[in-house]
């Protein structure tokens, strides 16, 4: 049977209260975000940087990327209202530089070229139709601003217990994307250099990251696979 937004919300309006104490932050959110905070600050330093954190739940990541990086403006997207009222105090408490926004990560409420970064952790794996999702999401980027993803990494066996078999028991069929697969949906929508990272620990998960095409590198797809012992890919 396949998933639908529906389930999502009804999970989500029953996780938001709890969502921030879940020992989830500890296993899997708090290293991905870590991960990710780290590239943002590799790639734009102190830039000042409009950012888009899709499927942001209570906010907590973008209140990280501005502790983080003063300078940047997040806009917090999630389908669900209920996660959102999760994160009222921090909403409140940066009111000009983290703002909260209704909708629907395939089918985003901006403008083309609107953001330097758009950011997903831990909610790809919800998407019913997730290659209309990272394509919805090159369309928002500015030309070379870039996408950085991270879920679930499910390729290895202790991956895959824990996602496709724990995760899918709990939540139902979500799908976690394989790193090959991911790649690919990356190359459909436009994204170029695109490399991967597999992060180890008690819950691994992939950060898959792409520039937004520009004029000067339409029609050039590059991979770079950064696990050790994996074959580097290029389609030049
Ligand atoms: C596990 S939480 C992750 C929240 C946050 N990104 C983090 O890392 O802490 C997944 C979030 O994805 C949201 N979500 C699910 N489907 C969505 C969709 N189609 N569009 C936007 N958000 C969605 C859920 O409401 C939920 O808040």
């Amino acid at each position: 049977m396949g998933y639908d937004k529906q389930q999502a919300t009804e999970e989500f309006i029953r996780w938001s209260e709890s969502y921030d104490r879940c020992i989830l932050q500890w296993l899997l959110f708090g290293p991905s975000h870590r991960a990710l905070i780290s590239r943002i600050r590799e790639r734009f330093g102190d830039r000042p940087i409009r950012v888009l954190d899709a499927g942001c739940g209570t906010g907590q990541f973008g209140e990280k990327i501005l502790k983080a990086l003063p300078n940047a403006q997040v806009f917090g997207m999630d389908l669900v209202a209920e996660m959102l009222r999760g994160g009222a105090r921090r909403w409140s408490s940066h009111r000009d530089t983290l703002m909260p926004v209704q909708g629907d990560s395939e089918h985003l409420p901006f403008a083309d070229g609107s953001f330097d970064v758009v950011t997903c952790a831990n909610s790809f794996h919800h998407y019913p139709d997730q290659q209309r999702a990272v394509t919805e999401m090159h369309r928002v980027l500015k030309p070379g601003g870039r996408l950085m993803l991270v879920d679930g990494f499910r390729d290895a066996p202790w991956g895959w217990f824990i996602y496709d078999v724990c995760v899918e028991s709990i939540e139902g069929n979500v799908h976690h994307c394989s790193r090959s697969r991911m790649r690919d949906l990356f190359a459909n929508a436009g994204f170029v250099e695109t490399n991967q990272k597999v992060h180890r620990g008690p819950a691994p998960f992939l950060l898959t990251e792409g520039t937004a095409r520009t004029a000067s590198t339409l029609g050039r797809p590059h991979f770079k696979v950064s696990t050790p012992g994996v074959r580097q890919h290029s389609r030049a």
